[in-house]
């Protein structure tokens, strides 16, 4: 595992950014893993600048979300399309149809995390995956106690995880209890991770990361059985560890 020790998110969102351009220019048609949330958003402000500035194509390049809300139609503008559209998509020149993210508001739900899987596996698998962490240590939405072995799935959100995405919604009542996320094991395929970390209110959970044991009761562990992750975390971030 490599470590990049960054001042603050400006800077960490920098490195991760010009990591993504680099992999992008030596594979055009590279599948690109992406998250949402606070954690990546300068990552993307980053790439649109260098697609507008630079020129940077993603014409052949094909995204693949992690998660998505269950119940929450693509044009609700609480739904992780709807985030991925304003944050990235609707800014560069990627082509349609080569964005994926899970369908929540599919009448079976149990199939479409089937054909989501299946969808990777065209691909050919995530070349370069992005991943923040939740303060209870999920990745995705692989809450604590998730088996490692885990396929794309169905997720009853804890409650943590509701209580701190509560600051997009109006309320608590409004966060979906349920969504479909990629699994550990479909996390742990793609050929190489990096994992962003920044602000006091992770630290706990990196230093958790950094020197705690594997165990599925803390889901990002599982990272350390992979041969190819960058953590790319802030001061803040790494105050414990
Ligand atoms: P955040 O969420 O980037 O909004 O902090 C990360 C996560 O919960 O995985």
């Amino acid at each position: 595992m490599r470590l990049i020790r960054t001042e603050n998110y400006q800077e960490m969102s920098l490195e991760a950014g010009k990591i993504i351009v680099k992999k992008i220019h030596s594979k055009p048609n590279i599948t690109l893993g992406l998250a949402t949330g606070s954690t990546p958003k300068g990552v993307y402000d980053y790439l649109i600048q260098n697609h507008k500035e630079n020129g940077t194509s993603f014409e052949q390049v094909n995204t693949i979300n992690l998660d998505e809300y269950a119940g929450l139609p693509a044009k609700d503008p609480q739904s992780y399309h709807y985030f991925m559209g304003q944050n990235l998509f609707n800014h560069i020149d990627i082509s349609e149809g080569h964005t994926h993210i899970p369908n929540g508001a599919a009448n079976d739900l149990d199939n479409e995390c089937r054909r989501y899987e299946e969808l990777i596996k065209d691909l050919g698998g995530v070349d370069l995956q992005l991943l923040g962490i939740g303060q209870n240590g999920h990745i995705g939405f692989n809450e604590p106690g998730t088996p490692f072995n885990s396929r794309t799935h169905l997720v009853t959100l804890a409650q943590d995880t509701r209580e701190a995405n509560s600051r997009f919604f109006h309320s608590i009542t409004d966060v979906p209890t349920h969504a479909i996320t990629m699994g550990i094991a479909s996390i742990l395929d793609s050929k190489e991770i990096l994992l962003l970390v920044s602000g006091i209110n992770k630290a706990e959970a990196l230093s958790k990361f950094m020197n705690g044991e594997i165990s599925e009761d803390f889901p990002a562990s599982a990272l350390k059985n992979h041969k190819n992750v960058t953590v790319i975390a802030d001061r803040d971030a790494l105050k414990y560890c």
